[in-house]
């Protein structure tokens, strides 16, 4: 079945947008950062004060989420008490979505006045020391999807060759570590590498990544912040390392267990992100 070609430029941002805000009761309050959460880390969404979920199905230019453990919402809500927005779910370039796809969801948390994006997700640990239930502040990323949000002709307000040297906001990162010491959460740093999937990666390609320079290896995130940087949103991004990656250790990978091992280290995450944003100007 060919899935139906959606649209998912700026101006169907606006129009998602436009439908969001229409749920709001009373006044709105432009969010300090729209936060995507990956997989198994949707529990931060418990945190959210005064929460309005809104099901991505009723959401113009949304498809459903189809992975287990995706709510598949967007949720307008209040944490440590600044205005927020957050996806519970994303759409995976694995799911026969586009990169346009993929990153559409970013726009539309621009177009809601977000000026941050805060990614989060679940990826494999490349880098030999990593365990299972770390977090990682990703410092860089590889973008081994060859695949780019931005292929096609210019929307209105992207920037046409975003530069890449700092995709990820110095200030931003260093102001997570602050939440961090604050909260006594321990923080990795590494680079994150984005593969299309739906496999995991066989024990020859994790060397291989290794060998790259990648510390952690994932399938979403990266269209996601390609889409940030050219719409001029700040980025800041943490992984949830749920397991070693392949033929780094004996046990087989599964996506049971990346649920399991998200959640493990959901509270963690909660109170990183939470103090994060307690943080943002
Ligand atoms: N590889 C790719 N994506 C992942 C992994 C992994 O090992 N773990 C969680 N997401």
């Amino acid at each position: 079945m060919t899935p139906a070609i959606r649209a998912t430029g700026a101006p169907d941002a606006q129009a998602a947008a436009a439908f969001i805000r229409g749920r709001v009761e009373g006044d709105w309050a432009a969010p300090v950062a729209g936060i995507v959460l990956g997989s198994g880390l949707g529990g931060l969404a418990q945190q959210l004060e005064q929460a309005l979920p809104i099901p991505f199905s009723h959401i113009p230019g949304f498809p459903v989420a189809t992975v287990a453990g995706h709510a598949g919402q967007v949720l307008l809500g209040r944490l440590a008490g600044k205005p927020v927005v957050m996806l519970a779910g994303r759409f995976h370039m694995y799911e026969g979505h586009p990169a346009s796809l993929a990153a559409f969801p970013v726009r539309v948390l621009h177009a809601l006045g977000a000026p941050v994006y805060i990614a989060s997700n679940a990826a494999g640990g490349v880098r030999r020391t990593f365990a299972p239930g770390d977090l990682m502040l990703i410092a860089d990323h590889i973008n081994l999807m060859f695949r780019n949000p931005l292929i096609g002709p210019t929307e209105p307000g992207d920037e046409r060759f975003p530069d890449m040297s700092d995709p990820y906001d110095p200030a931003l990162r260093a102001l997570m570590r602050e939440a961090a010491s604050a909260v006594g959460v321990s923080l990795q740093d590494g680079v994150y590498c984005g593969l299309l999937g739906p496999t995991y990666e066989t024990p020859a390609e994790v060397r291989m990544l290794e060998r790259l320079g990648a510390d952690a290896v994932g399938m979403s995130t990266v269209p996601e912040v390609i889409m940030a940087r050219a719409i001029g949103m700040r980025v800041v991004a943490v992984s949830c390392i749920t397991n070693k990656a392949a033929g780094l250790s004996a046990e087989r990978l599964s996506h049971a267990e990346v649920m399991e091992a998200g959640k493990a280290a959901g509270g963690q995450f909660e109170a990183l992100i939470t103090e994060f944003v307690r943080r943002l100007p």
